[in-house]
Formats: structure tokens, sequence, C-alpha cells
């Protein structure tokens, strides 16, 4: 397919059509092959940049600031702190005039409303480094890694075990869209977003791809190409939020035992960073099927394809 993407905005997955979905996932994997073979790519020299994090981050920031050097962008790191943003002056005169200044904001932030804002006041793209609903960089990097793995999506099985959180929407709704089937291994009492799970069960529908919440981490496991695994709890909860997690997660930890139960073939997959030793047994982080730091790697990949794809250039 052609680029359809110039100028528009890259807020959450859901957003995407499977062919826009693949185009990325194509283009990352392009990228790739040629910081592999040192081939200088620097198509957006002479635009300048925001990424303005309101959480911390290592991959994110760090991929962004690799991919923004790689594509001679100029890159300026914001900090809400050093702001009027958090003296009260509002989001929408905020963006207006950084939509002034720079060719495009790159945001982690909390509520998804919150870059839907931001794209709203900025002509510029905005493109979302995380917020509570979604973190689509990360899925493109985590779809870029199983093609490399399994050189197909349709009937890959993902087993995801980890809170219901941004990665856990992004992962069904990309299963959803591309026809891989999708278990999440949560405790009953937790409960996924009504209108998110909506979403995702007509793309799936679609696809023919099954989505399941369920509490039975065997059968989550069973026959799973991908093992996921995701913190117990996100940026931003209570710590009496935490200490409920923890304990209701405890049955699905990932540890070699459930890595067993899984197709052999598996790999063991994680948006990191990683709580060894909670979600996820040091021994599986380490072990021959754990693919996590090519993972981490695709993550400057695929931010350089969605930059590429949705500058104004
Ligand atoms: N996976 C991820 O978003 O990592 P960081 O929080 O370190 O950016």
């Amino acid at each position: 397919m052609r680029n359809n993407f110039k100028g528009k905005d890259f807020l959450a997955l859901k957003d995407l059509s499977r062919e826009e979905i693949l185009y990325l996932v194509e283009s990352s994997l392009g990228f790739k092959k040629k910081w592999t073979n040192n081939e200088p790519h620097e198509y957006l020299k002479g635009q300048v940049w925001a990424g303005l994090f309101e959480k911390n981050s290592t991959r994110t920031r760090n991929a962004l600031e690799r991919a923004a050097a790689d594509l001679g962008i100029k890159l300026v790191y914001l900090r809400p702190d050093e702001m009027q943003m958090t003296r009260g002056e509002p989001l929408k005169d905020t963006c207006r005039i950084l939509d002034r200044y720079f060719d495009g904001l790159f945001i982690r932030t909390f509520g998804h409303t919150i870059v839907e804002e931001c794209a709203k006041w900025m002509n510029n793209p905005v493109i979302n480094g995380l917020t509570n609903e979604a973190h689509p960089t990360q899925g493109i990097a985590d779809l870029m890694t199983i093609y490399e793995n399994f050189g197909q999506f349709r009937g890959i099985k993902i087993c995801h075990s980890g809170n219901i959180y941004n990665v856990a929407y992004t992962t069904m709704i990309m299963s959803a869209t591309l026809g891989m089937d999708c278990f999440l291994a949560c405790p009953p009492s937790l409960k996924p977003n009504k209108d998110i799970m909506e979403i995702i069960m007509n793309k799936a529908k679609k696809t023919g791809s099954k989505i399941v919440v369920t509490d039975d981490y065997s059968k989550a496991l069973e026959n799973a190409d991908v093992v996921y695994g995701n913190a117990q709890y996100s940026m931003g909860q209570t710590d009496e939020e935490i200490m409920k997690l923890k304990e209701a997660f405890a049955p699905y930890q990932i540890t070699m035992d459930a890595l067993n139960k899984a197709n052999p073939n598996c790999i063991f997959m994680h948006c990191l960073p990683a709580h060894r030793g909670e979600e996820v047994t040091d021994e599986v982080m380490e072990s021959e099927k754990s693919v996590i730091f090519d993972e981490g790697e695709n993550r400057m990949h695929s931010i350089k394809a969605i930059i590429a794809a949705y500058a104004n250039k």
C-alpha cells in the first residue's frame, strides 16, 4: 500500500486497518535492515520534533532519541515540570504553541484523551509514546519481533500474563486485526474495559481471531507460540492497588514450567521493564526462548518507521 499517513496522528492501533499496520511493520523491518547494513537514512534532515514525557522511560525515550538522530531530526526533550503546563496552563494553549515551533510531537502521558486533545489542537503529527489505554509504538515493535520469529501472523497464539492495561489492550487489538489468537491469563477479579473490548471483539469477528480473557492459565498457555509477560501493576497505581494486584497475579507467574506448557517452539516476550521474581522468573528472562532484547531493539526501528511515515515531508 502507499503511505497514506503523512501529517496524521499515530494515537492507537485501534484506529489502523490491517494493511496500515502491516505497512508499518514492513517499513520497520526495512529500517532495521538499513541499520544492520550501516546505510544512512537521514530522510527527515532539518525537521525539529518535541518529545514530551510525563512518565519515566528507558526504552521509549532512548529509542526515540536514537531514531531521531538517525533520521536527521533534532529532538527537543521536554519535561512537564519545567513547563507552565504543570502550573495550570491549559493543554490547548501548550499544544498550539508547540505546534508553531515543532514539526511533530511524541508524547508519553496518562489518559488517552490527553493525546486526542493534543491531536485536536496541533496540525503537525502527534505520536503516542504510551497512554493508560494504548502503547502503539510497542505494538509495532512486538509485531516485528513476532514476524522475525515466525514469518507470519495468522494462526499465531499469544498468551499474555500481566495487568490489563495499555500493553494488554494493544496486544489484543493487534491480534484481533491481524488474525492472531490472544488469551489474557488473569485473576477473575480483573475485568477489562468494556468499551475497548467491544472494539477488539468487533475486529476479531472480521478476522476470526480468538480473543479470550480467562483465569485458566493452563488453557491460555496451551499451544501458545508467544508467552508475553507484563508487569502486574502499572505506573501511577497506588500502593494498595499494587499490593492487591501482586497477590492476585501470583498464580500467573511465567516460570519455566509455564513455558513448557506452551508450544515447544514458543518465544518469551516482555515489553520491559520486568520485575524479576514477580510476573516472571529470572530463569525465563535469561532462557534461550527469551527474545526480550531483540524486542527492545525493535522499539528503535519501529519508532523510526512510524515517524518517517507520519512526518510532513
Ligand atoms: N516498554 C516501554 O515502554 O519501556 P519504557 O517504559 O522503558 O519506555
